[in-house]
């Protein structure tokens, strides 16, 4: 049996990543601290995997983690454990940094321990920072970062390339636009369709940062798990958008979502927040060649089907995360 390893596989996108990789006959281990994930996000998982599925709460920094890949000896590394909260990147750029980058070292590590694993990384469009003029964004874009965690996104996709030519290590880093689906916890400030969401079908407020007319690309979970599939076999050495191309104001995905849901309420709008960028939408022309990937989820139909998840799992409602607020950044 192929065997497999995922970081941050108890998480929102690594949890739905896992089931599809059990599904597809993989073995796979899961590393994962728990901080942000759950493992009821793993039920699944867990109930149906026969033997092919092992959980390991672990954090990705530590050393214990290239000790488990020379064991298991995976083909493929799948990256995903991140710190992803940008406002908390601006108030602890350390840990942020210790997580993403000293975390994507230790993957790298790992790789090697294992007789050369490939990487599918997980990168975010907030490489690319605020630019404006050039929407949609393509993989030639300059990357100015507007936060430490897309900074240090940025610099662990360098680290992936110097390991490539040093070590010989294959790597494939996806720059995913704004993911939403089932599983996202809608207390995090990454999950702004999640948060828009529940509170529209519990009656709730939703705050809006800034003043609505900022964009964003949102690109449904089934989705990019398909281009992470892909990503086994393909795109070595690359970085890749995955987008949708579609820019979508926040103020009219708020409507969407409060139709979908039922809800005449309206929003507070509230002061931007530092670090959030204005403009975001990817160009997936070179997932498109390179993986044979595209989006085939629409906004309203992703929105749709995830009030009908909320409305199928209320106990879903107002998960939170430790310490967190729940409002409803744009950003991701
Ligand atoms: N959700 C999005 O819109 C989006 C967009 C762009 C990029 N990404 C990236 O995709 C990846 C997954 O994001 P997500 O939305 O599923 O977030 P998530 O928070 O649900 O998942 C991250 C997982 O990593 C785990 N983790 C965090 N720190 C860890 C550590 N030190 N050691 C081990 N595990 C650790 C968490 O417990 C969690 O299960 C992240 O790398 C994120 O930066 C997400």
């Amino acid at each position: 049996m192929d065997r497999v390893l995922v970081t941050g596989g108890a998480g929102f996108i690594g949890s739905h990543l896992v089931d599809q990789l059990l599904g597809l006959g993989y073995g796979v281990d899961v590393v994962d601290d728990l901080s942000t994930g759950r493992l009821s996000n793993l039920a699944q998982a867990r109930s149906g995997s026969h033997g092919q599925f092992s959980f390991h709460q672990m954090d990705v920094r530590s050393p214990a983690l290239a000790e488990l890949a020379k064991r298991r000896r995976p083909s493929v590394i799948f990256h995903l454990a991140a710190r992803s909260d940008v406002a908390r990147s601006m108030e602890d750029p350390f840990e942020d940094l210790t997580v993403n980058l000293g975390g994507t070292l230790r993957v790298l590590e790992a790789a090697l321990t294992s007789g050369g694993a490939k990487i599918v990384f997980a990168a975010s469009a907030a490489i690319y920072g605020d630019v404006a003029a050039e929407i949609p964004i393509q993989e030639a874009s300059p990357l100015v970062p507007s936060s430490p965690y897309g900074a240090s996104k940025r610099a662990a996709i360098d680290y992936l390339d110097v390991y490539r030519r040093s070590r010989d290590l294959e790597y494939t880093a996806l720059v995913f636009a704004n993911v939403y689906g089932p599983r996202q916890r809608g207390a995090a400030e990454s999950g702004v369709i999640s948060i828009f969401t529940e509170r529209c079908l519990t009656g709730r407020p939703s705050t809006i940062f800034g003043d609505g007319k900022q964009t964003r690309d949102f690109v449904y979970v089934a989705d990019v798990v398909d281009a992470l599939i892909r990503a086994m076999d393909n795109g070595g050495g690359l970085v890749v958008n995955v987008g949708t191309g579609r820019e979508t104001t926040v103020a009219s995905l708020y409507e969407l979502i409060a139709r979908a849901a039922g809800s005449t309420l309206r929003p507070r709008m509230a002061a931007a927040r530092p670090g959030d960028i204005v403009r975001s939408a990817l160009d997936a022309s070179r997932a498109a060649t390179q993986l044979g990937w595209r989006p085939f989820t629409d906004l309203e139909a992703g929105v749709s089907s995830l009030v009908d998840w909320y409305r199928a799992n209320p106990e879903e409602y107002f998960v939170r995360r430790p310490g967190r607020q729940a409002e409803a950044s744009p950003e991701e």
